[in-house]
């Protein structure tokens, strides 16, 4: 299986050596406090162990839910905000083009307050067979809890009480929270949340991995992609070379070099949904005491007539991390016409993925020449190991750059802020 690997050597070319060397010693002791566990956040390192030692108990359960979910439901939605749902979107909506009908389609619920979304499904459910998946660790969180008091009423009208129990999983805190309650009061399965794992580090939990799996995806195969990783990273004399470790230096270093907004770039839209699993994970991490690197994302080619004249050209304070797919499954070559009428033969024979790797070599080169430094991580083909050689990738360069800046990565404390402001003003 070919790995997912990190070209870092273009972003570094024009940093001091001395300023690479002091952040890359700041970088090695930021990685010693991940792995000797012994940093701030340290009861929230649940997540490094997951791909290591799978859950066999765990995997069987889901199989058998997904094997009794494909007989009843064609659709499962999944509610949930943040953390207990961008990890699944990002893997369905990336494996999107290996879909297999036999599957139930999964609809994603709960992540806004934006009544059309709502009420579109609802018309939907009304003619379909559904289930629903609702994921929240604290059991409290508004959106989610809105999206399923809502659902669950629409569920049980149309099955009444006993089949929306068996239409029904959550998956929460193992006793805490209201979710937690209302679901033993209704006799509705649930699955846990581990207490050493945080919401945006939850995707190898049941919280990812369920619905994966009833999505129809190889979810081993995501922890195995993981699990070659995580081998790396997790083995102190082999951590440095392992693409976590290149990428958590060459961010560090560029943003001490004073580049401090950090673009993810992807070349193919399907990915974007990977982009925004990735903002949640950085900027909550990071984002905290005054520091951090703003996490933004572009998908191009769309982008590059949008936001590429900013990248190109506007305030120096930007580097790119471009997600780059080396091969795709689906391709369509342009045909060469007759007369040439609207002058494209010189891309005919072209495929559609070979300009858009032309597109983005283009792109980088110019970016480069712009003052926007580029980390190219090289990603085989779209599958279920690459996407868990990526997950565990992005979380554990995570880990190791919120301890290199010396903040806790696996706290949130300032979302409460506006949580407690919108609570008084919906009380009254
Ligand atoms: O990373 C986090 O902890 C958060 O983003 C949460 O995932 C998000 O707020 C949803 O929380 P909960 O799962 O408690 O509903």
């Amino acid at each position: 299986m070919k790995n997912v690997s990190i070209n870092t050597k273009q972003a570094l070319k024009h940093i001091p050596t001395p300023l690479v060397e002091a952040v890359s010693e700041q970088v090695y002791n930021g990685y010693k406090t991940l792995i000797r566990r012994n940093g701030p956040g340290n009861d929230f390192l649940g997540w490094m162990d997951l791909p290591v030692n799978p859950d066999k108990k765990l995997l069987e359960r889901i199989k058998n839910d997904v094997n009794e979910q494909k007989k009843k439901s064609d659709i499962i939605v999944v509610i949930g905000i943040g953390g207990s749902y961008l990890g699944a979107r990002a893997v369905t909506e990336a494996l999107n083009f290996s879909r297999k009908p036999s599957f139930p389609e999964i609809a994603f619920a709960g992540n806004n307050l934006n009544a059309l979304d709502l009420s579109l499904l609802m018309d939907k459910l009304d003619k379909r067979n559904y289930s629903i998946v609702v994921i929240s660790k604290s059991g409290t969180t508004t959106e989610p809890a809105i999206a399923f008091r809502i659902l669950r009423q629409h569920l049980i009208k149309k099955y009444g009480e006993n089949e929306a129990a068996n239409r029904i999983i959550a998956i929460t805190d193992k006793s805490r929270g209201t979710l937690k309650n209302l679901s033993d009061m209704c006799g509705y399965p649930t699955y846990i949340i581990p207490d050493d794992v945080g919401g945006r580090f939850s995707v190898l939990t049941p919280v990812g991995l369920l619905p994966i799996a009833l999505a129809g995806y190889d979810i081993e195969k995501i922890l195995e992609g993981a699990g070659a990783i995580a081998e790396m990273c997790l083995d102190e004399n082999q951590a440095i070379y392992s693409p976590a470790y290149q990428y958590a230096i060459a961010r560090n270093v560029l943003y001490a070099a004073g580049f401090d907004i950090e673009i993810l770039v992807n070349y193919l839209d399907n990915l974007n949904y990977v982009s925004e699993w990735w903002k949640q994970l950085y900027g909550e991490s990071e984002g905290k005491d005054g520091k951090g690197l703003f996490p933004a994302s572009v998908s191009n080619t769309t982008d590059l007539h949008s936001l590429g004249q900013f990248i190109q050209g506007g305030t120096r304070k930007l580097f790119e991390t471009v997600l780059q797919v080396d091969r795709v499954k689906y391709d369509i070559t342009v045909p060469e016409i007759d007369g040439d009428i609207d002058n494209l033969n010189y891309v005919a024979g072209k495929s559609l993925h070979q300009i858009n790797k032309i597109a983005q070599k283009a792109t980088t080169s110019a970016h480069l020449e712009g003052g926007v430094p580029n980390i190219t991580i090289a990603i085989p083909q779209i599958s279920e190991y690459s996407l868990g050689q990526l997950i565990y990738m992005f979380e554990f360069a995570c880990g190791i750059s919120g301890y290199t800046i010396e903040v806790n990565p696996f706290d949130q404390p300032d979302v409460e802020n506006y949580k407690s402001k919108m609570k008084k003003l919906l009380k009254g």
